[in-house]
């Protein structure tokens, strides 16, 4: 097996995979398997085919709970033994759970205490699943306790070639309103402002009489008749991922106490779940996983796809990552679960690859015949092996064969983007000018206009080292704190290329405003003062003198001391800076201080992208293709994703891997199929994230 001795050595600031002892060192390629499910002599069936798609990391014990401890006093794991044998006596490496993700029902109704309690304070029942308060420390109690049993029995087992902490740690559970979580939010809040002025003075409770006189008046923010105190509920979500982040150290320590191998939790790295910062998370995990399905309910799933597998990159510094969770086609939890059409899984797949995965994993091997997840899709459908969809997952189980010379190479890019779950909490709190103005929808469209110009993009901390970036782009950066502002102002000092688009460097972390002219912290970099935000009522736009519109947002901006880019050429800021330049000491700042139309956007990237001597890949715009390098200490690794409905050439020199052929000139990508080539290091791109 190939995780085995992947393990991540961590140093301050670099995570770096410290190779794999095996002969052959493969991409993992695998899904998590719910056997407790099936009769036994469907295992035998499910081991043959597992072998045949080259299956090499089975995920199992995820909800294992209620069949490894049927009661409290009993654990049976006869039936979890003779699973890790099968797999094992199969060389497929066990990726084991520790079970504690969902609470048996003889334990919710012996301690119905440790039930989630939502803001209306109504309680949520069992009957669903992740049905526990992260703060109760007596399910914290009984599922140490399982962890510990799990892992004295297993930590040494050779199957064993990762740890995987409960699943998907706050997907359903972020938040919890009950006395026992007041109890601990009021803690987490002594530990951070240590006085109750110093609270009050950051939650500014001089505001509409909300002054506290004892930390024991201090609740989370339960739901109120009129809009809650903004920082109130910044701190709480802090603290709510911190205390997911506790819990998921709680059992890592346990594990790490009985077994050397690496131990995970899969992050939940797309656009609708927000609750967890995992900048916080990353450091304490040895090998970067990430969920992700495609969101049909977003305007681009296929953008939000290449930004979540570059933001996993981001939490792994760079290094290669696991993709623990995708589907084969539809999922079961949206309005309208759409398939996907042949080839899709593939580029879907390849994609994150693309972008740094080196396992390419599933939910879920064999499609379950009850439950409420019966209708989404899996590596076996219901329609079994003879069915096209199993024919899929060969193929990419053969693609991911031919692929594995390029594990643990790293993605070479040029550009950063700055990213931040704590500002995203604060940009999509109440009360903010408009509710058009959504933080993650102001990334991606950034973000998608970057994917078009074929530019690939690192994503970053706020305050990360961005000197190795010919740009950095900052997407409605709304909270950042001094310091993190500063990096940004430096870089740009010293020569760097900054793009700082609205509703940025507004408030500090307490969600105060910053005084003297928007965008506050970057107001000297930007060269410009705004006095008032003037956003735009519905399908309002506005004619810019660039020949782009301006949608959702306008400011009444003066210009101190940077130039004019584009002006409004309607309304009543005719005549008025929108879009603007700076020179900053050695280097520039960008100011976009309007949402550009899409077309506006990427012509106003591209001016940019050009300036700053960023190579894209490949002209790649408007061709839906999707161009990305892997870098190795020998070669370059060029992979091409077609998108589209007509053939994309480009010019390349090399061997094509997928099927095995040299490409000497020019490389055809047929529509709907990837090709990734071996190449030379490619002069134009000298920085590898
Ligand atoms: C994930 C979860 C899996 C499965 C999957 C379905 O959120 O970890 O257990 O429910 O979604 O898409």
């Amino acid at each position: 097996m190939t995780i085995e001795a992947e393990l991540t050595v961590q140093t301050d600031d670099v995570r770096t995979s410290v190779g794999s002892s095996h002969d052959a060192a493969l991409l993992e390629f695998g899904c998590d398997y719910n056997p407790e499910q099936w009769p036994r002599e469907v295992w035998a069936e499910d081991m043959r085919l597992m072998r045949e798609a080259g299956v090499n990391l089975v995920a199992i014990n995820i909800f294992g709970w209620a069949s490894i401890q049927p009661k409290e006093s009993e654990f049976d794991f006869e039936a979890l033994d003779a699973i890790i044998e099968l797999l094992h006596q199969n060389h497929i490496g066990v990726n084991l759970g520790t079970g504690t993700s969902s609470p048996p029902p003889w334990l919710s109704t012996k301690h119905p205490e440790i039930l989630p309690v939502v803001d209306d304070g109504t309680t949520r029942w069992p009957g669903g699943r992740q049905a526990w308060c992260p703060s109760s420390p007596v399910f914290r109690r009984y599922a140490f306790a399982l962890t510990e049993a799990v892992a004295i029995r297993y930590g040494q087992h050779p199957a064993v070639k990762l740890w995987h902490v409960s699943n998907e740690l706050g997907c359903h559970n972020a938040y919890c309103f009950c006395d026992v979580s007041a109890g601990a939010f009021r803690r987490w809040l002594i530990a951070r402002y240590a006085t109750l002025d110093s609270l009050n003075t950051a939650w500014g409770t001089a505001f509409w009489s909300q002054r506290y006189s004892d930390w024991s008046e201090i609740l989370p923010p339960r739901l109120t008749l009129s809009t809650s105190n903004p920082t109130q509920q910044l701190d709480f979500d802090r603290f709510s991922s911190d205390e997911l982040l506790s819990y998921y150290i709680g059992e890592a320590e346990i594990l790490r106490r009985h077994s050397s191998a690496p131990v995970t939790t899969n992050f939940m790295v797309t656009a609708h779940i927000t609750s967890q910062d995992y900048w916080q998370w990353a450091p304490h995990v040895d090998i970067v996983a990430n969920d992700h399905y495609l969101d049909h309910r977003l305007a681009s799933p296929l953008h939000e796809l290449s930004f979540a597998a570059d933001a996993t990159r981001g939490l792994a510094l760079g290094s290669p990552w696991i993709l623990m969770e995708q589907s084969v086609g539809a999922v079961n939890w949206q309005p309208r679960n759409l398939a996907k059409v042949p080839g899709e899984m593939m580029r879907n797949s390849l994609t994150h690859v693309a972008r740094g995965a080196d396992g390419v994993c599933f939910f879920q091997w064999r499609a379950s015949i009850q439950g409420s997840e019966k209708f989404h899709s899996a590596m076996l459908p219901h329609a079994g092996e003879g069915s096209e969809k199993f024919s899929e997952v060969l193929e990419l189980g053969a693609a991911l064969q031919a692929l594995k010379e390029i594990r643990g190479s790293r993605v070479v890019s040029q550009v950063a983007l700055v990213f931040s779950w704590e500002a995203w909490w604060a940009t999509d709190l109440d009360s903010r000018p408009s509710e058009d103005v959504r933080y993650i929808d102001q990334v991606h469209r950034v973000y998608t206009a970057l994917w078009e110009l074929g530019v690939t993009v690192d994503v970053v901390q706020p305050g990360a080292d961005l000197s190795a970036y010919a740009l950095v782009v900052v997407p409605c950066l709304y909270l950042v704190t001094d310091r993190q502002a500063q990096v940004i102002e430096d870089y740009a000092s010293s020569g760097g290329h900054v793009v700082v688009t609205f509703f940025s460097g507004i408030v500090d972390e307490d969600d105060r405003v910053r005084l003297g002219g928007y965008p506050g912290a970057f107001r000297e970099l930007l060269g410009v003062s705004s006095e008032e935000f003037q956003p735009l009522a519905g399908d309002e736009s506005r004619a810019l003198s660039s020949g782009a519109r301006g949608h959702v947002w306008t400011e009444v901006t003066s210009l101190r001391g940077a130039e004019t880019v584009a002006s409004y050429e309607s309304g009543s800021l005719a005549g008025r800076p929108a879009v603007t330049r700076n020179s900053f000491g050695e280097g520039v700042g960008w100011y976009l201080g309007t949402q550009l139309d899409a077309e506006g956007l990427t012509q106003f990237l591209a001016t940019v992208v050009a300036e700053a001597g960023v190579h894209a890949i490949a002209p790649t715009r408007g061709e839906d293709v999707e161009v990305v390098i892997r870098r190795s200490d020998d070669n370059d690794y060029v992979f091409v994703i077609n998108h589209g409905d007509a053939e994309a050439e480009l010019p390349a020199q090399g061997f094509e891997l997928l099927h095995s052929s040299a490409v000497d000139g020019a490389l055809t990508v047929p529509p709907g199929e990837v090709r990734v080539v071996r190449t030379a290091h490619s002069p134009n791109y000298d920085t590898v994230s």
